[in-house]
C-alpha cells in the first residue's frame, strides 16, 4: 500500500531476535546485555500470522534479521512459513555470517533467495576489536558457504570505520571479483553506543576517494553502486548519514517483541502482540500511514529508543 506520502510500502524487516553471537562497537555495549524473557518474543506462530497481515497490506519481500537471526532456535522454520505466505514474493536474511556454515544450505533449501553477510574487516585483529569476538574465519567459511548454496544474490556490509578499517576499503572491495556485492555502509548514531559512532563516522565519499577506477552503475534500493573494472560484483554505498534516502523509504520493521517500527529512526512503536485476523491487519495498515517523511539523523542522534541489534538495521 501507499503511505502518506505516496511512498509505495512493500518490505518488512522482520527480527526474529535481538540476541547475537558477537557484540559489535557500534551495535551493542559490550557487557550487560539484557537478556529478554523468553515469553517477550514472538512465537513462530506469531511471526506466521504477522508476515500473513502485512502481505495482505501490500508487503512483497521480507527481511530476516536480527540481532542474529541464525541463534533463533526454528530459523529454518520461519524461513519456510514466511516464503510460503501468499503475496510474499521473496525472503532474505542479513546475517553476521559466522553460523552460515551450518546454516546457508538449509536455509536455501527453505525458500531463502538472498543472503547479505556483515563483514567490517579481514583482518584478524580489526575483526576482533570491532566484534569483541573471535570469529572471523567462521564469518569467511560462512561466505564460503553462501556462495556455494545456490542463493540468488549474496552482498558484504561493511561499516565504514574512521581509523578502524577505512584502510581496508580495497581490499574488501576486491571481493567484488568473486560475484559478490559488497557496500560500504555510513556509521549511524544509534542507540548507547551513539557518541562512539559519531567519533568513527566518515563519509561514504571517502570509498570513491580511495578507488578512483569505479564506474558508476545505478542505483538500487538504499544504495548507490559503482563496479571496479572487471569485477563481476559491485561496489555499493549505504548513505544514510549523507545522503538520506527517506524519500524512496518503501519498508517497515517489525521487533522481535512485536512492535512494529514505521520509521528506523523514529520513536513510535505498535504493538502488534495478541493480535490476529482483521484486527491485525487493520493495525498493520494504520502502521503504515503513520511513517512520518523523513528522520532527522543530521540534528542528532536517532530518536528510535533502541539499540541496533532491537532492530535489526
Ligand atoms: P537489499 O534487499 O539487498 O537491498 O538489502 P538492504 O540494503 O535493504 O538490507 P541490509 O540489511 O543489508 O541493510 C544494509 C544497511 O542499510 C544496514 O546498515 C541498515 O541499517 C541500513 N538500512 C536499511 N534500511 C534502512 C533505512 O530505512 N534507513 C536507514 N537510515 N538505514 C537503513
Ligand atoms: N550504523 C550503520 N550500520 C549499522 N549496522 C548495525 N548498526 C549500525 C549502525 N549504527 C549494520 C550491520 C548490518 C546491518 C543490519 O546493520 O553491520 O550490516
Ligand atoms: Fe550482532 Fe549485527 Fe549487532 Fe554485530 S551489528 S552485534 S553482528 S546484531
Amino acid at each position: 500500500m501507499r503511505d502518506h506520502f505516496n511512498r509505495e510500502i512493500n518490505y518488512l524487516r522482520l527480527s526474529v531476535t535481538d540476541l547475537c553471537n558477537l557484540r559489535c562497537a557500534y551495535c551493542m555495549p559490550a557487557e550487560g546485555v539484557v537478556k529478554r524473557a523468553h515469553a517477550d518474543i514472538l512465537r513462530v506462530e506469531e511471526i506466521g500470522e504477522i508476515v500473513r497481515a502485512c502481505a495482505a497490506c501490500g508487503i512483497t519481500k521480507v527481511r530476516l534479521t536480527g540481532g542474529e537471526p541464525l541463534v533463533r532456535r526454528g530459523i529454518v522454520d520461519i524461513c519456510r512459513l514466511a516464503a510460503a505466505t501468499e503475496g510474499i514474493r521473496e525472503v532474505c536474511m542479513t546475517t553476521n555470517g559466522v553460523l552460515l556454515p551450518e546454516y546457508a544450505q538449509k536455509l536455501r533449501d527453505a525458500g531463502l533467495r538472498r543472503v547479505n553477510i556483515s563483514l567490517d574487516s579481514l583482518n584478524p585483529e580489526t575483526y576482533r576489536g570491532v566484534s569483541r569476538r573471535d570469529e572471523l574465519s567462521a564469518a569467511e567459511r560462512g561466505l564460503e558457504a553462501a556462495l556455494g548454496a545456490g542463493f540468488d544474490a549474496v552482498k558484504v556490509n561493511a561499516v565504514l570505520m574512521a581509523g578502524i578499517n577505512d584502510g581496508e576499503i580495497a581490499k574488501l572491495a576486491a571481493l567484488t571479483r568473486r560475484g559478490v556485492d559488497v557496500r560500504f555502509i555510513e556509521l549511524m548514531p544509534v542507540g548507547e553506543r551513539a557518541a562512539w559512532n559519531r567519533e568513527h563516522f566518515l563519509e561514504n565519499s571517502a570509498v570513491l576517494k580511495a578507488l578512483p577506477e569505479l564506474i558508476p552503475a545505478g542505483a538500487e534500493g538504499v544504495a548507490t553502486y559503482y563496479r571496479l573494472p572487471s569485477a563481476s560484483g559491485r561496489v555499493g554505498l549505504i548513505s544514510p548519514v549523507s545522503a538520506h534516502f527517506c524519500p524512496d523509504c518503501n519498508r517497515i520493521r517489525v521487533t522481535s517483541d512485536g512492535k512494529l517500527k514505521p520509521c528506523l529512526h523514529a520513536k513510535a512503536e505498535i504493538n502488534l502482540r495478541g493480535l490476529r485476523g482483521a484486527a491485525l491487519e487493520e493495525t498493520v495498515r494504520a502502521a503504515i500511514g503513520q511513517k512520518p517523511e523523513r528522520h532527522a539523523l543530521e540534528r542528532g542522534v536517532s530518536e528510535s529508543g533502541r539499540n541496533m541489534n532491537e532492530i535489526g538495521g
